[in-house]
């Protein structure tokens, strides 16, 4: 059976670099990788009261479960004023919880950040590992995946132009699965 990476996407733009990125990322995993996108911007902003009182929406059982499901997972997020977008925060959240309910727990991940800018999302990407570290997500350490100048990369269509870019990306996605065992 093959083994599930969950690929958590924080753009909900139509068009986003980021998805973009995330997509080719999927499409370079090994035989016996299945990756799936995760919506995520559908689930309410996390209110422990729903928990604590019973009202828990469907949405956020639906997702801890599904979140239960992955081996790993990738996130690939853009740079919101140096750090990673709030939707991504809350689906952490979200999955985090009811206390002693870890979702995340113990799964590796690859963390990849997306800016049309120079730097890369560089804040967002280590916000991000910041967080991570305390779900006890396994993230890969190297190679480091800061994606700068995103434009210059993709095509009208939203593909990879070059194989060196498809190439750097693999370095990632062998590293996770490597991570995997
Ligand atoms: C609220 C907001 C804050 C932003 N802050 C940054 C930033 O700190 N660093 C950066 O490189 N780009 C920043 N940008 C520009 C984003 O990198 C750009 O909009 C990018 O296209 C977003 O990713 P997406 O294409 O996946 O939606 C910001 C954009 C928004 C909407």
């Amino acid at each position: 059976m093959s083994k599930k990476i969950g690929i958590i996407v924080g753009s909900l733009r139509k068009a986003s670099f980021t998805k973009n990125i995330a997509e080719a990322m999927l499409s370079l995993l090994p035989e016996g990788y299945e990756g799936k996108l995760i919506p995520i911007g559908h689930l309410p902003l996390f209110n422990q009261d729903f928990d604590d009182e019973g009202t828990t929406p469907e949405s956020y059982a639906a997702f801890r479960k599904e979140i239960e499901g992955y081996d790993a997972f990738i996130f690939a997020t853009p740079e919101y004023n140096r750090s990673f977008p709030a939707v991504i925060k809350n689906a952490l959240d979200v999955a985090s919880r009811p206390y002693g309910q870890n979702k995340w727990n113990g799964k590796p991940a690859a963390i990849v950040s997306v800016s049309p800018g120079a730097i890369g999302g560089f804040g967002a990407n280590h916000h991000l590992r910041q967080v991570l570290t305390f779900l006890n997500i396994q993230p890969v350490q190297q190679p480091e995946a800061y994606v700068g100048n995103v434009m210059a990369l993709l095509d009208e269509q939203g593909k990879v132009k070059s194989d060196d870019t498809r190439a750097f990306l693999k370095t990632v996605t062998d590293a996770l699965v490597r991570k995997m065992g």
